[in-house]
């Protein structure tokens, strides 16, 4: 197969109006990334020669979104008005019609921006079965579904050829017992494709450009169309916020697979979120109730404890994260260095070694190796105004309930004692402290004690009288 002749449009250009959300549909996001990001991924691996996204009128964060460089440079169709999923299909034409001019393309394959859920072997199986011999003009995406209601059913022949897709809406009460249902996605033979589309009329029961019609047009100039069956858990569509969040559980489920397929240890693989693009390395150990956000890479050997939100954010090889810790965006943790609980790290590389055990918050601060922080110490970066940076040096000592107030550093080697509130660089070896001076006064508390008790008394005797 060679895969650098194929082409994708994605039909996108549907409201989704039963998200109830300002957000265009294809902007919510399962495991972190938006559904449309995830079918241009899908699509990705098959190395399409041109992706089209089509959208309609003022879809313009779609549209931003699929052109970032992430997205893998997609180009998009505007599809003036919702005349349906054959209309939308056409509306690829002036973005494809060069390569459909040429001999360049083998397959257009047309697939659902709602369905975040597809893998690329399966599109992969598509083209395959499309291109066997006698070559098919379309190969359509079966499913089975518990309930088929909605779905369009495929009417296949004895001969397990398809025949034709039929709306529900349109189909026959014996159309609709088919249990075999059109996930929506195709694979067209290129050569075809535009024929195909503009044969298609609107004489059905919502009176709307159908692609579905194709296959039956395709099927009376006599050519061959087949059906590829996937499982159902690549082929949800999203409609509702209920499918939003089934989805999101079956996207988690492949993740927590791939992570201990990868040889990671989740203790309890049901309570740990990833997102689509949470890197995970060898013998590492993930605790209950851990959420990985977007950007993580975890090396070999991390033992991530329980309870930890994570960002943004590096874990070298052998760190200990948690219990309780946050790690947000920017956070470099370097190799053995120990993140205890309810210490937050933003914006920080932390250095090999290092320990932040309990209760601290470094944001905007390069932290030497070796370094101690004791609990409590707080780096102060952030004026109300600007954000400003913290350094300290290789093998220091933060005393518990230290504040630094940044910019500042603190020398290798240096000592800042309990309590201290630094403002000024510390030198290297140093030894700081930075707090009120420690008065006493000899029995002064007992005699406190005397007096507010000989009060108490007083107060006492004055009610009874
Ligand atoms: C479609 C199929 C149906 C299939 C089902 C699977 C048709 C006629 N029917 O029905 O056989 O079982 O999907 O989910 O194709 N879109 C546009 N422009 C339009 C209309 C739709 O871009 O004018 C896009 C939507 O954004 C969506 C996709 O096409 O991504 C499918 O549209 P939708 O209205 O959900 O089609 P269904 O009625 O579900
Ligand atoms: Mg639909």
């Amino acid at each position: 197969m060679n895969p650098q002749r194929v082409a994708a449009i994605i039909l996108a250009a549907g409201k989704g109006t039963r998200m109830k959300s300002d957000l265009p549909k294809v902007m919510h996001r399962v495991a972190g990334r938006t559904m449309i990001r995830h079918v241009l991924d899908a699509a990705a691996p098959l190395a399409p020669v041109r992706m089209i996204v089509v959208l309609a009128p003022g879809m313009d964060a779609v549209a931003k979104e699929v052109a970032a460089q992430e997205a893998g440079g997609a180009q998009i169709a505007i599809q003036a008005a919702p005349l349906g999923t054959g209309h939308a299909a056409l509306a690829a034409r002036p973005a494809l019609q060069d390569l459909l001019a040429g001999d360049g393309l083998d397959d257009v394959l047309v697939l659902f921006g709602d369905t975040p859920l597809l893998l690329p072997a399966t599109l992969t199986a598509m083209l395959t079965e499309r291109r066997r011999a006698p070559e098919a003009a379309i190969v359509v995406l079966g499913m089975r579904p518990a309930e088929p209601n909605a779905y369009g059913r495929l009417v296949c022949g004895k001969d397990g050829m398809l025949e034709a897709i039929v709306e529900a809406k349109d189909a026959s009460a014996a159309q609709r017992e088919i249990g075999l249902c059109n996930s929506g996605v195709m694979a067209i033979a290129a050569r075809h494709l535009l024929a195909l589309l503009t044969t298609i009329g609107t004489d059905n029961a919502k009176g709307e450009y159908y692609l579905t019609d194709i296959v039956a047009i395709a099927r009376r100039q006599g050519m061959p169309c087949r059906v590829v069956e996937a499982p159902l858990d690549e082929l949800v569509g999203i409609n509702s916020r209920a499918d939003l969040a089934a989805a999101e559980a079956i996207m988690q489920r492949r993740l927590r697979e791939a992570a201990m397929a990868g040889g990671a240890t989740l203790v309890d693989p049901g309570t740990v979120f990833f997102s689509a693009d949470t890197r995970i390395g060898q013998d590492v150990t993930i605790g209950p109730f851990v959420h990985f956000g977007p950007g993580v890479v975890i090396a070999d050997r991390v033992e991530i404890r329980a309870f930890c939100d994570i960002a943004g954010a590096h874990v070298a090889s052998g760190a200990i994260v948690g219990p309780f810790a946050r790690l947000r965006p920017g956070a470099e943790i370097g190799a053995d260095a120990h993140i205890g609980n309810f210490v937050e790290i933003k914006q920080a590389r932390i250095g090999a070694g290092a320990k932040a055990n309990h209760l601290s918050y470094v944001g905007d601060a390069e932290i030497g190796a070796g370094v101690n922080i004791g609990a409590g110490t707080i780096t102060c970066n952030y004026d109300g105004f600007t954000k400003t940076v913290t350094r300290i040096g290789e093998g220091a000592f933060i005393g518990s309930n230290t504040v630094l107030v940044a910019p500042v550093s603190v020398g290798a080697g240096a000592y800042i004692a309990a309590g201290s509130a630094i403002t000024r660089d510390v030198a290297d070896d140093a030894l700081a402290i930075g707090r009120g001076q420690q008065v006493d006064k000899p029995g002064r508390a007992k005699l406190i004690r005397k007096m507010r008790l000989a009060e108490k008394q007083r107060q006492q005797m004055k009610v009874k009288l």
